[in-house]
Order: structure tokens, then sequence, then C-alpha cells
């Protein structure tokens, strides 16, 4: 039999007023054991109330309205949407800068994009003319939404640089 029937191994009749080593390491222990698994109750709980579906950013955002859109000139790029956005003459496309690779953001270059993961290069219209990117830079549909805003649609795509453009004040 035992000597002590306790979970602790100690004599509930010990009047020591200090705690023993043992004592001690089982509270400590104890503690650190339910703060992991509060931790880990925590990132499961938080986890299933925001699932990766809602980090991603939407298919459908706004450019703007359409006068502050022509106002700008050229090629503007949009870290947020990884998106380059170009205006000429009264018209609007805009293409991805998403690497067709693996996913990095291309930089606009002079002679049309290039990757700096690995070394993919596209000409100006963003057709794949080197390195491991297998396939082109999309144009996404641009429209002119209910609130007048100038819309992107990011599942729809096109790689037809001449259909892409969109005059908003047609
Ligand atoms: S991700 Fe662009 S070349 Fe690999």
């Amino acid at each position: 039999m035992p000597k002590y029937r306790n979970s602790l191994n100690v004599d509930p009749n010990d009047n020591d007023p200090l705690m023993s080593r043992r004592s001690f390491l089982a509270i400590v222990g104890t503690g650190v054991c339910l703060i992991g698994l509060g931790a880990l109750v925590d990132a499961s709980l938080l986890g299933f109330l925001y699932p990766n579906a809602m980090k991603e950013p939407p298919s459908v955002f706004s450019l703007g309205r359409p006068a502050e859109v022509l106002a700008r000139d050229g090629k503007v790029f949009n870290p947020k949407q990884k998106i380059f956005m170009e205006t000429n003459l009264g018209k609007v496309r805009v293409q991805t800068a998403v690497c067709t690779h693996l996913g990095c953001t291309v930089n606009a270059v002079e002679t049309g994009y290039k990757c700096p993961c690995h070394g993919s290069t596209y000409d100006r219209h963003g057709r794949n003319t080197g390195g491991p990117a297998p396939l082109p830079l999309v144009y996404y549909k641009v429209f002119k939404g209910a609130s007048g805003d100038l819309m992107v649609d990011k599942s729809k795509t096109t790689l037809d640089w001449d259909a892409a453009w969109y005059p908003p004040i047609a």
C-alpha cells in the first residue's frame, strides 16, 4: 500500500508551511499544460471562425470613379490587387501582375514584364517569352458597376489585349 494516497503524493498532515518541490513542479506543469491547451483551442476556434476563404480578396473590386481613373495616364501598379491598370485615350484595361510560374509579382520593365523570382519574362502584351512561366499574363474584365465606379472582375479573363480595353464613357 502506498504511503500517501493523494495525486501529489504528499502527506496531507504535513504541517510544513513551505510547498514541496514536487508539489511546486506539479502545479507549474499543470499550468503550462492548461495554457498550451488553451492556445490550441483558441487557434482552432479562430481558424474555424475565419476560414481561408475570407482571407482571399474579392474577385470583383472597384478601380474608382471613371473620371479619376482616366485622369491617370500610362500603366499603374496596384500592389493590393496585384494588377497593372493601364489608361490610354479614354480607355482602361487591367492585367494581372501575378507570374504564371509560381505566383510571384512581376515587375514592369522596358520590354514588358520580368519576374524577380525565377527570371520569367513576358513581352509588353503579357505573352510569356522566357523562363519557366508556362502561360501569358491575362487581362481582367473591366465594366461600370451600378454605383458608377469602374469595376474589375478577376474571374473573367481574356488574352486578347485589344478586346481588354474598356471605354467607360462611350
Ligand atoms: S514565380 Fe515567376 S518565374 Fe517563378
